[in-house]
């Protein structure tokens, strides 16, 4: 049963020691955009968890576009302390692979926060100009090299779940410059981001990897047909995952939903939770076109916290079938950071119960984590109700 779970990977040319990988997951626990004491302690806990890979929370490029007002912010400035990050995860662990995940929160930057639009100006949100767009592209390539010098194994490039990225890859993004319109012009900042970092990392062993929402749920959105469209039409994101090999990047993250408007699909709850399947099905049809096509990119899923216990099971089905190299937990970090450990040794994990209770901790803007089986956040959550 657990041969395909704990069975070597690999990345690029680096080995990943088993399939479990912790995404992404924001703890609004910053100070200053640097990690603080309690950050570090939840990469510690993965670290002693023996993820095959960890993926860091969401980690702004820009100072002002931010989602959470105590989010991470990856800059020359803060560069000290993600060393010190980096430093603490691999006192405990030397094998998994650590990823940061880099972002710009666009269209879905909190209201303390520069509030901007690729395609409108409306109300708050203020439109985003041609070199200000250059700016950010930079900031992505700026950060991403800092992540390499902190000693990050690879990044994440954020194009999913209603951030700038995403913004940018919609069939609805009509911008009349550079940066919208055409297929192409709205793949330029992956595209010359990635272009460019490739170019500037100091080591080719740098892994890079960008999530994606494969179908985001929206008029419009990506996966659909047409900026008018509602209907799920794979395939431009097929394409995006195309460029994405062709550009020589190593994985893609697939992912899907806009988790402030189409929240179920991301993270499917209880009474949502047979949403998951379709998370199956996306990283299936993802192999199936890399398989065909003979392309060498790495496919890890998401979502499988939605399965609970059966969780195990669904990995193995998935990774035996070949529909996937890397199953990804999200809200099962929060609720047992030890899971691939303890289920290795045969240990009682604590497996996420979909409450929901660490993303209503985060709409808030509090320090958010397991409100079931963490007495801080338990505490977190009381004192704000
Ligand atoms: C509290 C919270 C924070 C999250 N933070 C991030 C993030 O920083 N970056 C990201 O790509 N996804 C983020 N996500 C989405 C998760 O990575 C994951 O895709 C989602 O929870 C579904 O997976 P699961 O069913 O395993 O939880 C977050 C989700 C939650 C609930
Ligand atoms: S708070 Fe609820 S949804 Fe979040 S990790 Fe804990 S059990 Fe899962």
């Amino acid at each position: 049963m657990m041969s395909s779970l704990f069975s070597a990977g690999t990345i690029g040319d680096r080995t990943v020691p088993n399939r479990f990988a912790a995404q992404a997951m924001e703890g609004n626990d910053g100070e200053g955009g640097k990690p603080s004491e309690r950050t570090l302690d939840r990469y510690r806990n993965l670290a002693r968890g023996a993820w095959g890979l960890v993926i860091s929370e969401a980690l702004s490029v820009s100072e002002t576009s931010l989602a959470r007002v105590n989010g991470l912010i990856l800059n020359r400035k803060n560069l000290d302390a993600f060393k010190g990050l980096v430093e603490v995860f691999r006192r405990e662990n030397q094998d998994s692979l650590l990823f940061f995940q880099l972002t710009h929160s666009g269209e879905r930057s909190g209201a303390f926060s520069d509030r901007t639009s690729l395609t409108k100006s409306s109300g708050e949100l203020r439109l985003l100009s041609g070199d200000e767009l250059e700016t950010i592209k930079n900031s992505f390539i700026e950060a991403a090299l800092l992540a390499e010098e902190a000693g990050a194994d690879g990044i994440d490039f954020k194009m999913c779940h209603g951030y700038l990225g995403a913004e940018m890859l919609r069939p609805s993004n009509r911008r009349q410059d550079k940066w919208g319109g055409s297929f192409e012009n709205r793949c330029r900042l992956l595209r010359e981001g990635v272009e460019a970092i490739r170019q500037k990392r100091r080591s080719p062993r740098f892994i890079l990897g960008s999530r994606l929402s494969l179908y985001e749920g929206i008029r419009g959105g990506c996966g659909t047909g047409g900026p008018d469209e509602i209907i799920e039409d794979l395939s431009e994101m097929y394409e995006v995952v195309r460029l994405m090999d062709n550009l020589g990047m190593d994985y893609v993250n697939v992912s899907a939903g806009i988790p402030a408007l189409t929240g179920a699909i991301t993270r499917p709850t209880e009474p949502s939770k047979y949403l998951a399947y379709h998370h199956l099905r996306y990283t299936k049809g993802v192999k199936d076109l890399l398989r065909r096509e003979n392309r060498g990119l790495k496919v890890i899923g998401s979502a499988y916290s939605s399965y609970k216990a059966e969780a195990p099971a669904i990995m193995q089905e998935m990774l035996d079938k070949g529909y996937v190299d890397f199953c990804g937990f999200g809200r099962q970090i929060f609720a047992d950071p030890l899971t691939p450990k303890k289920y290795r040794t045969g240990e009682p994990v604590n497996w996420c119960v979909l409450c929901s209770g660490c993303s209503r901790l985060m709409a808030a803007q509090l320090n958010d984590g397991c409100v079931v089986y963490n007495d801080y956040y338990k505490s977190v959550m009381k004192s704000n109700r």
